[in-house]
């Protein structure tokens, strides 16, 4: 049965500068439906687990982690970019909108952004309801913030911002480089997602796009020598034992993950080291040596090709800003008006 939004309305605390915030939630909570996709993925002749169930605690700990390797360079040019051009990219989208942060998580990139866009208010979009609960309490404390709202929404699936979108001039920010988990029809279609919400002029995107480069270099950002992304590959298996009941063994199983130049994309996967069997609820399934389970893609877009999407999702005028080494792009793309 569907369930209705819960709103829960958080009033300020005594030592903050008198704001409080409301935190929507529409996450269907349909666990058996996405046990049963999962079981799907992972009896299919050619296995797969979706890259939502990286991020468990442990998971989401060592996706932080990664972010600090050395070879893991995507982050920090982004947060670089950022610092470099926010004067610039803030004069080009104008303040007094509405920010609206897909995958808001701690909120901190966006956080950074208020001093200088000054939105008129700010809507966190997450899944992890601890997460946006904490982001929003500590954000109370910030004098730069605006007007606060969340939504705990899976939009994975649909994106469905209307509950708690107020009409206006609206900047929707996809940092992160996030858009490249997307498979290309899918990334299109959530873009379209993004400009259908956009429903009066001057309303925009600001994103973060991984670049298509050498494939040593990205070999190494998906394959770091400390082992940081193996063990957030692996951490999954442990992630689906709790939610399914299997009994991966995570020993039985090696970290692979590469650049598919054809492709365009990094490929992450679990190999079996050995023929083994799992049992998966009241199955048991055989992997031989070698054989994978893929479990992530991560496509990599060059700057005019990521234009071209933009574009064809209903965007206008795209602008891209760069590192020096051209090695990550941060777009911004308008409705016009
Ligand atoms: C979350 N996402 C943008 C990361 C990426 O680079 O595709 C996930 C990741 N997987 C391994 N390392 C990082």
């Amino acid at each position: 049965m569907p369930r209705k939004h819960l709103i829960t309305t958080h009033p300020a605390p005594a030592n903050a500068n008198a704001v409080s915030f409301t935190i929507t939630n529409t996450l269907k909570l349909d666990a058996q439906a996405e046990l049963d996709a999962l079981e799907r993925g992972l009896l299919a002749p050619a296995a797969s687990i979706a890259p939502k169930f990286f991020y468990d605690a442990l998971g989401s700990t060592l996706y932080n982690a990664i972010v600090l390797t050395p070879e893991y360079y995507p982050t920090r040019t982004e947060a670089a970019i950022f610092a470099r051009y926010r004067s610039e990219i803030a004069g080009y989208i104008g303040p007094g909108k509405q920010f609206v942060d897909l995958g808001s998580g701690d909120s901190v990139k966006a956080e950074h952004w208020f001093a200088a866009l000054r939105p008129s208010r700010y809507v966190a979009v997450d899944i992890s309801s601890a997460a946006l609960n904490d982001a929003l309490l500590r954000l109370v404390g910030n004098p730069d913030a605006p007007e606060l709202a969340g939504l705990i929404t899976d939009f994975s699936r649909v994106l469905d911002v209307s509950p708690v979108l107020r009409p206006g001039p609206t900047l929707f920010f996809y940092p992160g480089s996030s858009i490249g988990n997307f498979m290309p029809d899918e990334a299109l279609w959530f873009l379209k997602q993004i400009r259908a919400h956009c429903s009066t002029p001057h309303c925009g995107l600001l994103i973060g796009v991984d670049t298509k480069k050498d494939p040593a270099r990205l070999n190494a950002a998906y394959d770091d020598a400390l082992g940081v992304t193996a063990a957030f590959n692996l951490n999954v298996l442990r992630h689906i034992n709790t939610l399914l009941g299997t009994d991966f063994d995570v020993r039985d199983w090696q970290h692979r993950g590469f650049y598919h130049p054809a492709l365009g994309r990094i490929e992450m996967h679990l190999e079996a080291r050995r023929a083994t069997q799992v049992r998966i609820r009241g199955h048991r399934r055989h992997f031989a040596a070698g054989e994978r389970i893929h479990t992530e893609n991560s496509y990599k877009y060059a700057p005019e090709e990521f234009s071209a999407v933009l574009r064809e999702a209903g965007f206008v005028a795209p602008r891209c800003w760069q590192d020096d080494a051209a090695d990550f792009s941060v777009f911004h793309a308008s409705t016009g008006g």
